[in-house]
């Protein structure tokens, strides 16, 4: 990890001692000109030290040293535009080259973003696609490593990019710099572990950290919970002797930062998971991978980033946000199997299976969220490994009734490279869910593990609201796909939602 400091060069590119500089290409004539021009400038000649794939698997290109000297490299990065090439191959690529440079003594960093010209297939707008570039570096610096004994000091690193719309670029650098700010919040409280992160810890970094963008956040402890009668919250709170929470969270910058009559008073609601570990409870999880549940509260960590982000950007937009979290254990005192519990909403549910907790909480948390009318409700889960099995590890379930909703997720999670599916919502999948001695029964059986569980949840959502549940179980965790999604939970969400909420 590098102390980053992220700039735009203007028309000036300075060569500083200790430098690398990245150029991309399309085409090998202009490749090898470039190195011709650089063996002329440089009076001892340039080494070329390597003419192979170099730092990540999908580019090729040539890595060459000043040795006159000064250490220099320039690494001419060689763009195959064909169909393997998508709009997230900066991202991914620079991810990787920061990565790499780790173990390089280096100071400075020049990136050259190449002409949009020939890039407007692949991005909708040249400041995003600038944009790819920064938060590629961002998110490849990411690294949790509180709990090293041994503590290394980020080296500093200045990174200048050099650009041919120097407006737009700074623009692009600061929507990216308030944005990676939510993205590291959410992806440091997923990492933490759940012996750390409790209900109560995980409502306090949140109020603390959004308080500081001066946003209301307001917190119910056990009793305020069951005052409200909060019963899904509150069984699966039961067998932990970390107490549930409901945190709510109140970004108001439609009537700060906008004077437009219009935009006053819309509010999006969103609701995120947050069970802080999830062990299954009574109906106990096996151990394989269980080490991951600490994850569980990722859709609330990513609901509290985003406004997070939003705040910082000053989004004109008024945002309410919504995180339920409890700690699913195993006790004398937890829920079991067979019981009943009596949700807010009135509405009862028939607990079949205790690891189905998250959309018992969630029961609660939209029924709130449609007490207040907003425009639009959107929750975020881990709900289901079922939603993993039938998308794979990359992908978020997207369920809604609102078609208009369900393209513009779709087709952000494409520009994001957060990535959603659509799966259904027919009715007849509430069948599943019928109990005999309740409203709901928390299991809709073996098929459709997935799409029962979003049904479920429609019961506690009014149904004049449109609604959005994003099941985040695959991609919220760390996976093998991308350079900056090894080793740690993803911060998936965060981006796909800020582009959302920009377009309100
Ligand atoms: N938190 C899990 C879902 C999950 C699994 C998230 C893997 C991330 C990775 C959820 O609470 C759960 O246990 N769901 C059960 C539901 C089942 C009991 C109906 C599941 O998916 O097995
Ligand atoms: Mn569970
Ligand atoms: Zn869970």
């Amino acid at each position: 990890m590098f102390n980053l400091i992220l700039k735009s060069g203007g028309k000036k590119i300075a060569y500083k001692n200790l430098s690398v500089s990245v150029r991309y290409f399309i085409d090998d004539k202009k490749l090898k000109e470039s190195i011709k021009n650089f063996e002329r400038i440089s009076k001892t000649g340039l080494t070329e030290l390597q003419r192979k794939t170099f730092l990540s698997k999908d580019s090729e290109g040539i890595r060459v040293s000043r040795l006159n000297g000064k250490p220099d490299e320039i690494y001419l990065v060689k763009l195959k535009l064909d169909d393997k090439f998508n709009n997230d191959f900066f991202r991914n690529h620079l991810a990787g080259f920061l990565q790499a440079l780790e173990k390089e003594e280096v100071k400075h960093l020049h990136i050259f973003i190449p002409n949009f010209v020939h890039f407007k297939k692949y991005f909708e707008d040249e400041e995003y696609y600038f944009q790819t570039f920064v938060e590629g570096l961002s998110l490849g610096n990411y690294e949790f490593s509180n709990y090293k004994s041994e503590k290394k000091k980020p080296k500093l690193l200045e990174v200048t990019f050099y650009a041919d719309n120097e407006k737009k670029l700074r623009s692009a650098l600061f929507t990216s710099q308030c944005l990676m700010a939510g993205v590291n919040f959410t992806k440091n409280l997923q990492n933490e572990p759940g012996g750390i992160l409790s209900p109560d810890e995980l409502s306090q970094r949140v109020s603390r950290a959004l308080s500081k963008e001066r946003v209301k956040v307001k917190i119910f402890d056990e009793k305020e919970i069951r005052r409200r009668k909060m019963g899904g919250l509150l069984a699966v709170g039961m067998g932990s002797d970390n107490p549930p929470r409901f945190v709510i969270i109140e970004y108001n910058g439609a009537s700060k930062y906008s004077t437009s009559k219009k935009k006053f008073g819309k509010r999006i609601a969103l609701v995120g998971k947050g069970v802080t570990f999830d062990s299954g409870g009574i109906s106990i999880k096996p151990y394989q991978d269980m080490w991951e549940m600490k994850a569980d509260m990722s859709g609330a960590a990513v609901v509290a980033g985003t406004i997070l982000s939003a705040a910082k950007l000053k989004l004109p937009i008024n945002i309410v946000g919504l995180i339920p979290t409890a700690e699913n254990m195993l006790s004398g005192s937890a829920m079991r199997p067979g019981d009943v519990v009596v949700t807010s909403s009135g509405k009862s549910i028939e607990v079949d299976n205790t690891d189905a907790e998250g959309r018992m909480i969630l029961a609660d948390a939209l029924n709130y969220a449609s007490r207040l009318q907003p425009e639009v409700i959107i929750d975020l889960a881990t709900l289901t490994g079922a939603c993993v099995v039938a998308l794979g590890e990359f992908v978020g379930g997207l369920f809604t009734k609102s078609e208009e909703l369900s393209k513009e997720l779709f087709q952000l999670g494409l520009k994001t490279h957060e990535r959603v599916w659509p799966l259904p919502m027919w009715d007849e999948f509430h069948t599943l869910n019928k109990s005999d001695v309740a409203d709901v029964k928390n299991v809709g059986g073996r098929w459709g593990g997935a799409i029962t569980a979003a049904k479920f949840l429609e019961n506690f959502v009014d149904k004049k609201i449109v609604w959005a549940h994003l099941d985040i179980a695959g991609p919220a965790m760390s996976n093998n796909y991308n350079n900056y999604s090894k080793k740690y939970m993803t911060g998936y969400g965060v981006r796909l939602l800020i582009e959302y909420l920009r377009k309100k």
